[in-house]
Protein backbone atom coordinates (compact mmCIF):
# COMPACT_ATOMS: atom_id res chain seq x y z
CA UNK A 1 0.00 0.00 0.00
CA UNK A 2 1.21 3.72 -0.17
CA UNK A 3 1.00 4.17 3.58
CA UNK A 4 3.64 1.87 3.58
CA UNK A 5 5.98 3.41 1.16
CA UNK A 6 5.72 7.08 2.65
CA UNK A 7 6.72 5.21 5.87
CA UNK A 8 9.34 4.73 4.37
CA UNK A 9 10.33 7.67 2.87
CA UNK A 10 9.92 9.54 6.49
CA UNK A 11 12.16 6.54 7.79
CA UNK A 12 15.17 6.97 5.15
CA UNK A 13 14.34 10.88 5.60
CA UNK A 14 14.67 10.63 9.36
CA UNK A 15 17.99 7.93 8.96
CA UNK A 16 19.96 10.84 6.33
CA UNK A 17 19.07 13.39 9.46
CA UNK A 18 21.03 11.72 11.85
CA UNK A 19 23.61 10.44 9.82
CA UNK A 20 23.81 14.39 8.91
CA UNK A 21 24.14 15.50 12.46
CA UNK A 22 26.91 12.89 13.28
CA UNK A 23 28.75 13.99 9.77
CA UNK A 24 28.57 17.61 10.85
CA UNK A 25 29.87 17.19 14.63
CA UNK A 26 32.58 14.68 13.11
CA UNK A 27 33.40 16.76 10.20
CA UNK A 28 33.84 20.23 12.65
CA UNK A 29 36.05 21.93 11.06
CA UNK A 30 36.70 25.53 12.77
CA UNK A 31 37.20 28.17 10.00
CA UNK A 32 39.89 30.63 10.70
CA UNK A 33 42.34 28.74 8.08
CA UNK A 34 43.01 26.34 10.43
CA UNK A 35 41.47 22.30 10.80
CA UNK A 36 42.14 19.77 12.84
CA UNK A 37 43.48 16.20 10.59
CA UNK A 38 44.33 13.87 13.53
CA UNK A 39 45.28 13.48 17.29
CA UNK A 40 46.97 10.48 19.34
CA UNK A 41 48.87 9.80 22.14
CA UNK A 42 52.02 8.36 23.02
CA UNK A 43 54.18 8.25 26.26
CA UNK A 44 57.49 9.61 27.57
CA UNK A 45 59.09 9.79 30.99
CA UNK A 46 58.52 13.14 32.57
CA UNK A 47 61.60 12.34 34.13
CA UNK A 48 63.78 12.14 31.53
CA UNK A 49 62.15 14.82 28.75
CA UNK A 50 65.27 16.59 28.20
CA UNK A 51 66.94 13.21 26.37
CA UNK A 52 63.40 11.48 25.68
CA UNK A 53 61.73 14.44 24.34
CA UNK A 54 64.09 16.72 23.82
CA UNK A 55 64.58 20.93 24.16
CA UNK A 56 61.00 22.90 23.17
CA UNK A 57 60.82 23.44 19.71
CA UNK A 58 59.76 23.76 16.10
CA UNK A 59 61.54 21.40 13.83
CA UNK A 60 60.95 21.79 9.52
CA UNK A 61 60.67 18.01 8.40
CA UNK A 62 59.34 18.60 4.75
CA UNK A 63 57.60 20.19 2.39
CA UNK A 64 55.22 22.83 4.19
CA UNK A 65 55.46 20.14 6.96
CA UNK A 66 56.37 21.18 10.67
CA UNK A 67 56.59 19.28 13.92
CA UNK A 68 56.19 21.51 17.01
CA UNK A 69 57.58 19.87 20.20
CA UNK A 70 55.86 21.48 23.20
CA UNK A 71 56.46 21.30 27.22
CA UNK A 72 53.60 22.36 29.47
CA UNK A 73 54.55 23.23 32.93
CA UNK A 74 53.34 25.75 35.71
CA UNK A 75 52.75 28.28 34.42
CA UNK A 76 54.32 28.46 30.94
CA UNK A 77 54.50 26.95 27.62
CA UNK A 78 58.34 26.60 25.76
CA UNK A 79 58.79 27.38 23.22
CA UNK A 80 56.92 31.03 23.50
CA UNK A 81 55.55 31.79 20.97
CA UNK A 82 55.61 29.16 18.84
CA UNK A 83 56.02 29.92 15.44
CA UNK A 84 55.28 28.10 12.36
CA UNK A 85 54.50 29.62 9.17
CA UNK A 86 51.50 29.99 6.81
CA UNK A 87 50.61 27.63 4.29
CA UNK A 88 52.07 24.56 6.47
CA UNK A 89 50.98 21.37 8.14
CA UNK A 90 51.94 21.31 11.90
CA UNK A 91 52.09 17.96 14.19
CA UNK A 92 51.95 19.63 17.77
CA UNK A 93 53.91 16.94 20.25
CA UNK A 94 52.84 18.29 23.54
CA UNK A 95 53.73 17.06 27.25
CA UNK A 96 53.74 17.76 30.75
CA UNK A 97 56.81 17.79 32.83
CA UNK A 98 54.67 18.27 36.29
CA UNK A 99 51.24 18.08 36.67
CA UNK A 100 47.70 17.85 34.30
CA UNK A 101 47.64 21.33 31.81
CA UNK A 102 45.62 21.71 28.73
CA UNK A 103 46.41 23.28 25.82
CA UNK A 104 43.91 25.15 24.07
CA UNK A 105 44.67 27.77 21.08
CA UNK A 106 41.57 29.67 21.21
CA UNK A 107 39.26 29.93 18.60
CA UNK A 108 40.41 27.15 17.11
CA UNK A 109 39.53 23.25 17.96
CA UNK A 110 42.85 22.63 19.10
CA UNK A 111 42.12 21.80 22.82
CA UNK A 112 43.75 18.84 24.17
CA UNK A 113 45.16 17.82 27.82
CA UNK A 114 48.48 17.66 28.60
CA UNK A 115 49.31 15.03 30.90
CA UNK A 116 52.80 14.25 32.47
CA UNK A 117 53.93 11.17 31.36
CA UNK A 118 51.47 11.36 27.59
CA UNK A 119 52.51 12.94 24.52
CA UNK A 120 49.76 14.43 23.09
CA UNK A 121 49.74 14.90 19.28
CA UNK A 122 47.89 16.83 16.75
CA UNK A 123 47.82 17.80 13.47
CA UNK A 124 46.36 20.88 12.32
CA UNK A 125 46.55 23.25 8.81
CA UNK A 126 47.25 26.31 8.70
CA UNK A 127 46.62 28.86 5.96
CA UNK A 128 46.44 31.90 6.87
CA UNK A 129 48.98 34.43 9.41
CA UNK A 130 47.48 35.05 12.70
CA UNK A 131 48.72 35.16 16.39
CA UNK A 132 47.04 32.78 18.78
CA UNK A 133 46.67 32.86 22.33
CA UNK A 134 47.44 29.25 24.15
CA UNK A 135 45.72 28.70 27.43
CA UNK A 136 45.24 26.12 30.11
CA UNK A 137 41.86 24.72 30.50
CA UNK A 138 42.98 22.36 33.76
CA UNK A 139 43.20 23.92 36.90
CA UNK A 140 47.32 23.17 37.57
CA UNK A 141 47.38 25.35 40.54
CA UNK A 142 47.74 28.63 42.03
CA UNK A 143 48.66 30.42 39.23
CA UNK A 144 46.43 28.59 36.72
CA UNK A 145 44.82 31.47 35.02
CA UNK A 146 47.90 33.06 34.43
CA UNK A 147 49.33 29.95 32.65
CA UNK A 148 49.22 30.96 28.63
CA UNK A 149 51.35 31.54 25.42
CA UNK A 150 51.24 32.30 22.12
CA UNK A 151 50.85 30.54 18.95
CA UNK A 152 52.30 33.15 16.04
CA UNK A 153 51.47 31.60 12.10
CA UNK A 154 53.95 34.09 10.10
CA UNK A 155 53.67 34.96 6.77
CU1 LIG B 1 48.33 24.80 33.47
CU2 LIG B 1 46.21 25.38 34.35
Amino acid sequence: MNIHSYEKLWLIAALLLIVGFIATITYGSVGLGIAMIDDSEDTVNPGSLDEDFGEPRVEHVGENEYEAYVIAQTFTYRPDPIEVPADSEVTFYVTSRDVIHSFSVVGTNVNTMVIPGEVSSMTVEFDDPGEYGIVCNEYCGDFHHTMEGQLHVVP
